[in-house]
């Protein structure tokens, strides 16, 4: 199979089984993508494809050939960071950093869900909204868990990477 993953073409010869998470830390050393559950339950394995996040342990690696995928490595570098991974280091939106780059590949999506203005159990279709309340991105992040209860510093966070 082959996947384009943060701009780079990878040619694999893989289990067709294999997830998408699996093909990632364990074929691609790319191992920001965390497993935390592997039942699409906590969050952790938030990959963006074609900008739309996704559980990647639900998924099979051999279905995303025409994807492109982008990891936590792929959003920034330490020269160069992503607004949002800017954001949580400004708001200190972490603390053992299990969950943060799913929290921060998920927040990436998110903001632009806003921007498309999808609905959100908190605003329904063509509802008006603050979209930035703290009731908004709690409901728009509440895929993504957080064992260590970082959740209250995230929310500013992702404020700030949206005025960006
Ligand atoms: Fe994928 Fe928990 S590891 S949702
Ligand atoms: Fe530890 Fe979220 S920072 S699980």
């Amino acid at each position: 199979m082959r996947l384009s993953v943060n701009g780079v073409e990878h040619d694999l010869a893989l289990d067709p089984r294999t997830t998408l998470l699996d093909a990632l830390r364990e074929h691609l050393d790319l191992t920001g993508a965390k497993k935390g559950c592997d039942h699409g339950q906590c969050g952790a394995c938030t990959v963006l494809l074609d900008g739309r996040r996704v559980n990647s342990c639900l998924i099979l690696a051999i279905a995303q050939q025409d994807a492109q995928v982008t990891t936590i490595e792929g959003l920034g570098s330490a020269d160069d960071l992503h607004p949002v991974q800017r954001g949580f280091l400004d708001h200190d939106g972490f603390q053992c950093g299990y969950c943060t780059p799913g929290q921060i590949c998920s927040a990436v999506g998110m903001l632009d869900e806003l921007r498309q203005g999808r609905p959100s159990a908190v605003t329904p279709a063509g509802g008006e909204a603050d979209l930035l309340s703290d009731a908004e991105i709690r409901e728009r992040m509440s895929g993504n868990l957080c064992r260590c209860g970082a959740y209250p510093n995230m929310i500013p966070a992702i404020r700030q990477a949206a005025g960006q």
